[in-house]
């Protein structure tokens, strides 16, 4: 039976060959061969969810931001929003089984094809086993780092279309009108967990949840760390390299 250590391609590339697909104990999993399937790790700020959009819109390959979908959960008041607010507004991760839930009917839809990039997830061993036994395939974890006093300054001065999720800031990426989303026309907000209190628990709940899964993708081989210092551009560059499209 194959484990996580054994590489996360082998699941997808069995059909690829066209070998017998291996039993899969999740329902509805995937077994598409799929042409850019990445996650994006690394800490709060540090500019994953920029270069996402950037490369979603450069390749036409969904962008599955769990944090999005949980804020959008949270704003329209589902049943799975009310479960996760107290933990988005707190810093604190949502519960596993809960995004777990969320991450794998998005991966069934039909726009996931031709492969996805991960921002956000997985953030805990559970949600990296749990993406392991859907099936679907990983092909590059690219790991963002960058110096902690750069982080807190791109979080305290990034703004937010709550509409479209377009990132600002207000020094490196401002709007055209301040305080205005470009595309939507609507005032951008600071996101509650964007405060002082709860960005300090963020940091400490990624290094003690999420970080440690660099050592869990190192395993298998399929790990490239990114310097997230300098300009957007600059870091697309070095996605670019690591990723060779
Ligand atoms: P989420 O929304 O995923 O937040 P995060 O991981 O903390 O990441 P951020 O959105 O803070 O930062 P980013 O790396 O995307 O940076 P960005 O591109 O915006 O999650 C929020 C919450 O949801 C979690 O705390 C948790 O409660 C819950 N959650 C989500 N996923 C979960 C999961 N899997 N399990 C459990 N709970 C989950 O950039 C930051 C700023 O810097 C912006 O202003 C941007 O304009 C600027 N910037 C970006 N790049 C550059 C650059 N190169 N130079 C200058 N400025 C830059």
């Amino acid at each position: 039976m194959l484990t996580p250590e054994d590489g996360l391609n082998q699941r997808a590339d069995a059909s690829v060959e066209g070998e017998a697909p291996l039993a899969l104990p999740m329902e509805g999993a995937l077994l598409t061969p799929i042409k850019m399937r990445l996650v994006f790790l690394g800490s709060p700020g540090v500019g994953k969810g920029t270069q996402a959009k950037r490369l979603s819109k450069q390749y036409s390959v969904p962008q599955v931001a769990t944090g999005d979908m949980l804020r959008a959960a949270i704003s329209k008041g589902t049943a799975e929003g009310k479960e996760a607010k107290s933990y988005v507004d707190s810093g604190r991760l949502v519960p596993d089984h809960l995004v777990i839930r969320i991450v794998q009917a998005r991966l069934l839809e039909d726009d996931m094809r031709n492969g996805f990039i991960l921002d956000g997830f997985p953030r805990t061993k559970e949600q990296a086993d749990a993406l392991f036994e859907m099936g679907v395939g990983i092909d590059k974890v690219l790991n963002f780092y960058l110096d902690e006093k750069i982080l807190v300054s791109r979080i305290e001065g990034r703004r937010t279309c709550s509409k479209c999720n377009e990132i600002y800031h207000m020094d490196y990426h401002p709007p055209v009108v301040v305080g205005i989303c470009d595309r939507c026309g609507i005032p951008l907000i600071h996101r509650k967990d964007d405060k002082a209190a709860v960005v300090k628990e963020r940091l400490i709940v990624y290094q003690k949840e999420t970080a440690p899964l660099t050592q869990y993708y190192e395993k298998q081989g399929c790990l490239f760390h990114i310097d997230a210092n300098g300009s957007v551009e600059d870091v697309a560059r070095r996605i670019q390299d690591a990723c060779r499209f």
